[in-house]
Protein backbone atom coordinates (compact mmCIF):
# COMPACT_ATOMS: atom_id res chain seq x y z
CA UNK A 1 0.00 0.00 0.00
CA UNK A 2 1.24 3.55 -0.94
CA UNK A 3 1.46 5.41 2.28
CA UNK A 4 2.59 8.86 2.86
CA UNK A 5 6.23 9.42 2.59
CA UNK A 6 7.91 10.64 5.35
CA UNK A 7 9.34 14.30 5.68
CA UNK A 8 12.39 14.32 3.65
CA UNK A 9 11.73 10.91 1.87
CA UNK A 10 12.79 8.38 4.23
CA UNK A 11 12.40 7.14 7.49
CA UNK A 12 15.50 7.39 9.69
CA UNK A 13 16.81 4.79 11.91
CA UNK A 14 19.59 5.55 14.13
CA UNK A 15 18.27 2.90 16.64
CA UNK A 16 21.61 1.28 17.18
CA UNK A 17 21.20 -2.87 15.37
CA UNK A 18 21.41 -5.41 18.30
CA UNK A 19 24.78 -6.94 17.38
CA UNK A 20 26.27 -4.04 17.55
CA UNK A 21 24.67 -2.35 21.12
CA UNK A 22 27.48 -4.20 23.02
CA UNK A 23 30.29 -2.99 21.13
CA UNK A 24 29.20 0.76 20.72
CA UNK A 25 28.48 0.48 24.53
CA UNK A 26 31.63 -0.59 25.11
CA UNK A 27 33.93 2.07 23.22
CA UNK A 28 31.35 4.62 25.04
CA UNK A 29 32.98 3.93 28.54
CA UNK A 30 35.89 5.43 27.28
CA UNK A 31 34.24 8.66 25.53
CA UNK A 32 34.04 12.51 27.41
CA UNK A 33 30.14 11.82 28.30
CA UNK A 34 27.46 14.31 28.17
CA UNK A 35 24.73 14.13 30.37
CA UNK A 36 21.33 14.87 28.84
CA UNK A 37 17.95 16.53 30.57
CA UNK A 38 14.53 15.16 29.80
CA UNK A 39 13.99 17.32 26.98
CA UNK A 40 17.24 16.25 25.22
CA UNK A 41 16.57 12.39 26.24
CA UNK A 42 13.65 12.31 24.19
CA UNK A 43 14.85 14.54 21.41
CA UNK A 44 17.32 11.94 20.67
CA UNK A 45 14.73 9.38 20.97
CA UNK A 46 12.83 10.91 18.70
CA UNK A 47 15.58 11.63 16.13
CA UNK A 48 16.57 7.87 16.35
CA UNK A 49 12.82 6.42 15.84
CA UNK A 50 12.81 8.30 13.16
CA UNK A 51 9.96 10.93 14.58
CA UNK A 52 11.68 13.43 13.23
CA UNK A 53 12.92 12.41 10.26
CA UNK A 54 14.87 13.90 8.07
CA UNK A 55 17.07 14.65 11.26
CA UNK A 56 19.65 12.09 11.81
CA UNK A 57 21.47 14.16 14.80
CA UNK A 58 21.52 17.08 16.88
CA UNK A 59 21.98 20.74 14.46
CA UNK A 60 24.88 22.09 13.19
CA UNK A 61 25.27 25.75 12.67
CA UNK A 62 23.90 25.97 9.01
CA UNK A 63 21.02 24.08 10.49
CA UNK A 64 19.91 26.05 13.27
CA UNK A 65 20.18 29.49 11.57
CA UNK A 66 18.75 28.36 8.45
CA UNK A 67 15.71 27.21 11.18
CA UNK A 68 15.42 30.64 12.59
CA UNK A 69 15.99 32.50 9.24
CA UNK A 70 13.91 30.74 7.04
CA UNK A 71 11.56 28.16 9.10
CA UNK A 72 13.46 25.41 6.98
CA UNK A 73 16.48 23.15 7.26
CA UNK A 74 19.62 24.33 5.16
CA UNK A 75 18.08 21.95 2.45
CA UNK A 76 15.29 23.84 2.52
CA UNK A 77 12.97 21.39 3.25
CA UNK A 78 10.42 23.15 5.74
CA UNK A 79 11.55 22.50 9.79
CA UNK A 80 10.57 25.28 12.43
CA UNK A 81 11.97 24.23 15.72
CA UNK A 82 15.87 23.97 16.45
CA UNK A 83 16.82 20.25 17.86
CA UNK A 84 19.91 20.68 19.72
CA UNK A 85 22.09 19.63 22.80
CA UNK A 86 23.83 22.12 24.64
CA UNK A 87 26.79 21.69 26.97
CA UNK A 88 28.92 24.02 29.43
CA UNK A 89 31.93 25.97 27.75
CA UNK A 90 34.11 23.46 29.97
CA UNK A 91 31.97 20.61 28.65
CA UNK A 92 32.71 22.32 25.30
CA UNK A 93 36.57 22.05 25.39
CA UNK A 94 36.94 18.77 26.17
CA UNK A 95 34.97 17.71 23.03
CA UNK A 96 36.41 17.79 19.28
CA UNK A 97 34.88 17.82 16.27
CA UNK A 98 35.47 14.21 14.43
CA UNK A 99 35.29 12.34 17.91
CA UNK A 100 32.58 10.64 19.84
CA UNK A 101 31.07 11.32 23.14
CA UNK A 102 28.54 9.22 24.65
CA UNK A 103 24.72 10.74 25.45
CA UNK A 104 24.43 9.70 29.19
CA UNK A 105 21.09 9.84 31.24
CA UNK A 106 20.69 10.98 34.89
CA UNK A 107 22.19 7.77 36.52
CA UNK A 108 25.22 7.69 34.20
CA UNK A 109 24.07 5.27 32.25
CA UNK A 110 24.78 5.73 28.60
CA UNK A 111 22.21 5.54 26.12
CA UNK A 112 23.74 6.70 23.14
CA UNK A 113 26.94 8.72 21.31
CA UNK A 114 27.18 11.31 19.37
CA UNK A 115 29.34 11.65 16.38
CA UNK A 116 30.64 15.40 17.12
CA UNK A 117 30.58 17.37 13.83
CA UNK A 118 30.37 20.95 15.49
CA UNK A 119 30.56 23.23 18.17
CA UNK A 120 29.11 26.61 18.15
CA UNK A 121 27.03 29.12 20.64
CA UNK A 122 23.68 29.47 21.42
CA UNK A 123 21.89 32.21 20.09
CA UNK A 124 19.15 32.75 23.12
CA UNK A 125 17.34 36.45 22.39
CA UNK A 126 17.31 35.44 18.47
CA UNK A 127 16.06 31.67 19.15
CA UNK A 128 13.42 32.64 21.34
CA UNK A 129 12.28 35.96 19.05
CA UNK A 130 12.22 33.80 16.04
CA UNK A 131 10.53 30.55 17.66
CA UNK A 132 8.12 31.90 20.37
CA UNK A 133 7.78 35.38 18.90
CA UNK A 134 8.37 36.50 22.54
CA UNK A 135 11.58 37.33 24.87
CA UNK A 136 9.62 37.05 27.63
CA UNK A 137 11.05 34.74 30.55
CA UNK A 138 7.44 33.90 31.56
CA UNK A 139 6.67 31.99 28.80
CA UNK A 140 7.61 28.52 29.46
CA UNK A 141 9.73 27.95 26.20
CA UNK A 142 11.78 30.82 26.84
CA UNK A 143 12.47 29.79 30.11
CA UNK A 144 13.49 26.88 29.30
CA UNK A 145 16.21 28.24 26.93
CA UNK A 146 17.39 30.69 29.01
CA UNK A 147 18.51 27.86 31.50
CA UNK A 148 20.46 25.91 28.59
CA UNK A 149 23.72 25.86 28.65
CA UNK A 150 26.05 28.10 26.60
CA UNK A 151 27.49 25.91 23.80
CA UNK A 152 25.42 23.38 21.25
CA UNK A 153 26.59 20.61 19.95
CA UNK A 154 25.92 19.21 16.24
CA UNK A 155 26.22 15.88 14.89
CA UNK A 156 24.47 12.32 14.26
CA UNK A 157 23.54 10.52 17.03
CA UNK A 158 23.30 6.65 17.90
CA UNK A 159 20.28 5.45 20.07
CA UNK A 160 21.79 2.24 22.20
CA UNK A 161 19.21 2.09 25.28
CA UNK A 162 15.89 3.12 25.33
CA UNK A 163 13.88 4.24 28.50
CA UNK A 164 12.01 1.46 30.15
CA UNK A 165 8.33 2.10 31.02
CA UNK A 166 5.72 0.06 32.87
CA UNK A 167 2.79 1.38 31.63
CA UNK A 168 0.96 2.00 28.44
CA UNK A 169 3.38 -0.33 26.76
CA UNK A 170 0.68 -1.44 24.33
CA UNK A 171 0.52 2.73 22.94
CA UNK A 172 3.77 2.70 22.22
CA UNK A 173 4.52 2.57 18.67
CA UNK A 174 7.49 4.49 16.85
CA UNK A 175 6.80 5.86 13.12
CA UNK A 176 7.68 2.57 11.69
CA UNK A 177 5.39 0.88 14.03
CA UNK A 178 2.49 2.81 13.08
CA UNK A 179 2.89 2.79 10.09
CA UNK A 180 2.84 -1.02 9.27
CA UNK A 181 -0.51 -0.52 12.05
CA UNK A 182 -1.92 1.75 9.29
CA UNK A 183 -1.12 -0.64 6.28
CA UNK A 184 -2.59 -3.94 8.42
CA UNK A 185 -5.71 -1.88 8.88
CA UNK A 186 -6.28 -0.70 5.12
CA UNK A 187 -6.20 2.90 6.65
CA UNK A 188 -5.30 4.63 3.97
CA UNK A 189 -5.94 8.39 4.76
CA UNK A 190 -5.68 9.09 8.68
CA UNK A 191 -5.81 12.05 10.69
CA UNK A 192 -3.47 12.97 13.87
CA UNK A 193 -4.31 14.84 16.71
CA UNK A 194 -1.97 16.18 19.30
CA UNK A 195 -2.86 17.08 22.92
CA UNK A 196 -1.39 17.61 26.11
CA UNK A 197 -4.76 18.02 28.03
CA UNK A 198 -7.15 15.78 29.25
CA UNK A 199 -9.83 15.41 26.60
CA UNK A 200 -12.78 17.85 26.99
CA UNK A 201 -15.92 17.65 24.77
CA UNK A 202 -14.20 20.23 22.38
CA UNK A 203 -10.77 17.83 21.28
CA UNK A 204 -13.75 15.12 20.74
CA UNK A 205 -15.92 16.91 18.63
CA UNK A 206 -12.97 18.12 15.88
CA UNK A 207 -11.51 14.35 16.22
CA UNK A 208 -14.59 13.04 15.38
CA UNK A 209 -15.49 16.06 12.60
CA UNK A 210 -11.85 15.37 11.36
CA UNK A 211 -12.73 11.49 11.48
CA UNK A 212 -15.88 11.80 9.17
CA UNK A 213 -14.20 12.58 6.23
CA UNK A 214 -10.64 10.00 6.43
CA UNK A 215 -10.61 6.67 7.43
CA UNK A 216 -9.44 6.65 10.81
CA UNK A 217 -8.31 8.73 13.94
CA UNK A 218 -4.54 8.73 15.41
CA UNK A 219 -4.63 10.21 19.20
CA UNK A 220 -1.00 11.00 20.20
CA UNK A 221 -1.09 12.66 23.43
CA UNK A 222 2.57 13.91 23.90
CA UNK A 223 3.89 12.24 27.04
CA UNK A 224 7.17 13.94 27.16
CA UNK A 225 8.16 16.92 29.51
CA UNK A 226 5.81 19.51 29.69
CA UNK A 227 5.58 22.57 32.00
CA UNK A 228 4.44 23.26 35.81
CA UNK A 229 1.07 23.19 35.88
CA UNK A 230 -0.11 21.01 33.07
CA UNK A 231 -1.81 17.80 34.13
CA UNK A 232 0.17 14.43 34.47
CA UNK A 233 0.35 12.19 31.32
CA UNK A 234 -0.55 9.03 33.56
CA UNK A 235 -4.08 11.24 34.19
CA UNK A 236 -4.18 12.19 30.53
CA UNK A 237 -4.13 8.74 29.59
CA UNK A 238 -6.70 6.97 31.48
CA UNK A 239 -9.34 9.88 30.36
CA UNK A 240 -8.48 8.54 26.83
CA UNK A 241 -8.96 5.01 27.96
CA UNK A 242 -12.08 6.02 29.33
CA UNK A 243 -13.36 7.52 26.24
CA UNK A 244 -11.95 5.19 23.48
CA UNK A 245 -14.31 2.43 25.70
CA UNK A 246 -17.11 4.22 25.73
CA UNK A 247 -17.56 6.83 22.61
CA UNK A 248 -14.81 5.87 19.45
CA UNK A 249 -15.41 3.39 17.04
CA UNK A 250 -12.68 0.64 18.06
CA UNK A 251 -12.11 -0.16 14.19
CA UNK A 252 -11.23 3.47 13.31
CA UNK A 253 -9.08 4.80 16.25
CA UNK A 254 -5.66 4.21 17.28
CA UNK A 255 -3.77 5.45 20.50
CA UNK A 256 -0.56 5.66 20.48
CA UNK A 257 1.49 8.12 22.61
CA UNK A 258 4.05 11.03 21.55
CA UNK A 259 7.14 10.97 23.58
CA UNK A 260 8.43 13.76 22.62
CA UNK A 261 8.60 17.39 24.98
CA UNK A 262 6.38 20.07 24.67
CA UNK A 263 8.14 23.68 24.05
CA UNK A 264 4.94 25.81 23.63
CA UNK A 265 5.68 27.66 20.45
CA UNK A 266 2.27 28.16 18.82
CA UNK A 267 2.32 27.78 15.26
CA UNK A 268 5.96 27.15 15.13
CA UNK A 269 5.27 24.00 17.10
CA UNK A 270 2.30 23.07 14.87
CA UNK A 271 4.35 22.70 12.12
CA UNK A 272 6.58 20.49 13.77
CA UNK A 273 3.50 18.52 15.14
CA UNK A 274 2.22 18.00 11.66
CA UNK A 275 5.77 16.97 9.96
CA UNK A 276 6.15 14.64 13.08
CA UNK A 277 2.64 12.68 12.41
CA UNK A 278 3.75 12.73 8.73
CA UNK A 279 6.46 10.66 10.15
CA UNK A 280 4.21 8.38 11.68
CA UNK A 281 2.30 7.75 9.03
CA UNK A 282 -0.68 10.12 9.28
CA UNK A 283 -2.31 11.92 5.84
CA UNK A 284 -4.24 14.73 7.51
CA UNK A 285 -3.72 16.78 11.08
CA UNK A 286 -5.95 18.69 13.16
CA UNK A 287 -5.12 22.18 14.29
CA UNK A 288 -7.41 23.77 16.23
CA UNK A 289 -7.82 26.92 18.33
CA UNK A 290 -4.35 28.34 20.02
CA UNK A 291 -2.65 25.07 19.19
CA UNK A 292 0.46 24.37 21.21
CA UNK A 293 -0.15 27.88 22.57
CA UNK A 294 -0.18 29.26 26.52
CA UNK A 295 -1.15 32.47 28.08
CA UNK A 296 -1.64 34.87 25.24
CA UNK A 297 1.26 34.99 23.41
CA UNK A 298 -0.40 34.08 20.10
CA UNK A 299 -3.12 34.66 17.99
CA UNK A 300 -5.48 32.14 18.75
CA UNK A 301 -5.08 31.02 15.05
CA UNK A 302 -2.06 31.80 14.14
CA UNK A 303 -1.35 28.18 14.34
CA UNK A 304 -3.56 27.94 10.99
CA UNK A 305 -1.97 30.69 9.28
CA UNK A 306 1.39 29.79 9.61
CA UNK A 307 0.58 26.71 6.86
CA UNK A 308 0.16 29.56 3.86
CA UNK A 309 3.78 30.31 4.37
CA UNK A 310 4.48 26.83 2.67
CA UNK A 311 3.59 25.20 -0.09
CA UNK A 312 1.42 22.46 0.27
CA UNK A 313 3.42 19.78 -1.63
CA UNK A 314 6.47 20.23 0.80
CA UNK A 315 4.57 20.25 3.97
CA UNK A 316 2.95 17.07 2.47
CA UNK A 317 0.26 16.24 5.45
CA UNK A 318 -2.68 18.11 4.98
CA UNK A 319 -3.87 20.09 7.61
CA UNK A 320 -7.40 20.37 9.00
CA UNK A 321 -8.17 23.73 10.61
CA UNK A 322 -10.93 24.21 12.99
CA UNK A 323 -12.15 27.27 15.06
CA UNK A 324 -13.35 27.50 18.37
CA UNK A 325 -15.22 24.67 19.48
CA UNK A 326 -17.71 24.88 22.47
CA UNK A 327 -21.04 23.69 23.47
CA UNK A 328 -24.04 25.55 22.33
CA UNK A 329 -27.35 25.54 24.25
CA UNK A 330 -29.53 27.08 21.70
CA UNK A 331 -28.28 24.58 19.08
CA UNK A 332 -28.38 22.02 21.38
CA UNK A 333 -24.93 20.29 20.46
CA UNK A 334 -21.03 21.33 20.20
CA UNK A 335 -20.53 23.90 17.30
CA UNK A 336 -18.16 26.35 16.54
CA UNK A 337 -18.23 30.57 15.98
CA UNK A 338 -17.87 29.02 12.10
CA UNK A 339 -21.27 27.13 12.23
CA UNK A 340 -23.19 28.24 15.63
CA UNK A 341 -25.29 31.80 15.43
CA UNK A 342 -25.90 32.69 18.68
CA UNK A 343 -23.81 34.60 21.22
CA UNK A 344 -21.53 33.71 23.85
CA UNK A 345 -23.82 33.74 26.86
CA UNK A 346 -25.41 30.58 25.29
CA UNK A 347 -21.97 28.87 25.09
CA UNK A 348 -20.55 26.29 27.60
CA UNK A 349 -16.60 26.59 27.06
CA UNK A 350 -14.04 26.39 29.91
CA UNK A 351 -10.38 27.55 30.93
CA UNK A 352 -8.43 25.33 32.56
CA UNK A 353 -8.05 27.46 35.42
CA UNK A 354 -11.64 27.69 35.50
CA UNK A 355 -12.08 23.53 35.31
CA UNK A 356 -9.10 23.55 38.20
CA UNK A 357 -11.01 26.05 40.30
CA UNK A 358 -14.32 23.64 39.75
CA UNK A 359 -12.38 20.70 40.79
CA UNK A 360 -10.85 22.53 43.98
CA UNK A 361 -14.53 23.97 45.02
CA UNK A 362 -15.52 19.57 44.60
CA UNK A 363 -17.91 20.62 41.70
CA UNK A 364 -17.80 18.07 38.77
CA UNK A 365 -17.27 19.62 35.21
CA UNK A 366 -20.64 19.77 33.65
CA UNK A 367 -21.49 16.68 30.47
CA UNK A 368 -21.33 19.26 28.23
CA UNK A 369 -17.60 19.81 28.85
CA UNK A 370 -16.26 16.56 29.94
CA UNK A 371 -17.80 13.31 29.41
CA UNK A 372 -19.32 11.81 32.30
CA UNK A 373 -16.47 9.07 33.13
CA UNK A 374 -13.66 12.18 32.42
CA UNK A 375 -14.94 14.50 34.98
CA UNK A 376 -15.66 11.81 37.60
CA UNK A 377 -11.58 10.77 36.94
CA UNK A 378 -10.44 14.04 37.01
CA UNK A 379 -12.18 14.40 40.14
CA UNK A 380 -10.68 11.57 41.71
CA UNK A 381 -7.62 11.95 40.72
CA UNK A 382 -7.63 15.43 41.76
CA UNK A 383 -8.51 14.94 45.23
CA UNK A 384 -5.62 12.08 45.28
CA UNK A 385 -2.90 13.92 43.53
CA UNK A 386 -1.16 16.23 45.01
CA UNK A 387 1.01 17.28 41.97
CA UNK A 388 -2.11 17.68 39.87
CA UNK A 389 -2.83 20.60 38.51
CA UNK A 390 -5.25 21.71 35.56
S1 LIG B 1 -1.99 21.58 22.64
O1 LIG B 1 -0.97 22.39 23.32
O2 LIG B 1 -1.60 20.19 22.49
O3 LIG B 1 -2.39 22.22 21.37
P1 LIG B 1 -4.62 20.85 23.67
O4 LIG B 1 -4.36 19.47 24.11
O5 LIG B 1 -5.62 21.58 24.50
O6 LIG B 1 -3.26 21.68 23.64
O7 LIG B 1 -5.15 20.92 22.18
C1 LIG B 1 -5.09 19.87 21.31
C2 LIG B 1 -5.67 20.30 19.95
O8 LIG B 1 -7.05 20.66 20.10
C3 LIG B 1 -4.99 21.52 19.33
O9 LIG B 1 -5.00 21.39 17.91
C4 LIG B 1 -5.89 22.66 19.75
O10 LIG B 1 -5.81 23.75 18.84
C5 LIG B 1 -7.27 21.99 19.68
N1 LIG B 1 -8.27 22.58 20.61
C6 LIG B 1 -8.30 22.50 21.96
N2 LIG B 1 -9.39 23.09 22.48
C7 LIG B 1 -10.09 23.58 21.41
C8 LIG B 1 -11.32 24.31 21.26
N3 LIG B 1 -12.09 24.63 22.29
N4 LIG B 1 -11.71 24.65 20.00
C9 LIG B 1 -10.96 24.30 18.92
N5 LIG B 1 -9.79 23.61 18.99
C10 LIG B 1 -9.37 23.26 20.22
Amino acid sequence: MNQIKPHGGTLVNRVADVRLKDEIAEKASSYVKIELSDREISDVEMIAVGAFSPLTGFMCKEDYDSVLDNQRLANGLPWTIPITLAVTKEKAESLQAGSFAALVNDENEVIGVIDVAEKFSIDREKEALKVYGTDDKEHPGVAYLYEMNDVLIGGEITLIKRRKYEDYNEYRLDPAESRKLFADKGWKRIVGFQTRNPIHRAHEYIQKCALEVVDALLLQPLVGATKKGDVAADVRMTCYELVLENYFPKDRTALVLLPAAMRYAGPKEAIFHALIRKNYGCTHFIVGRDHAGVGSYYGSFDAHYIFDEYGREEIGITPLFFDYTFFCKKCGQMSSYKTCPHGADDHISLSGTKVRAMLEEGKTPPPEFSRPEVAKFLMESYKKKEDYKI
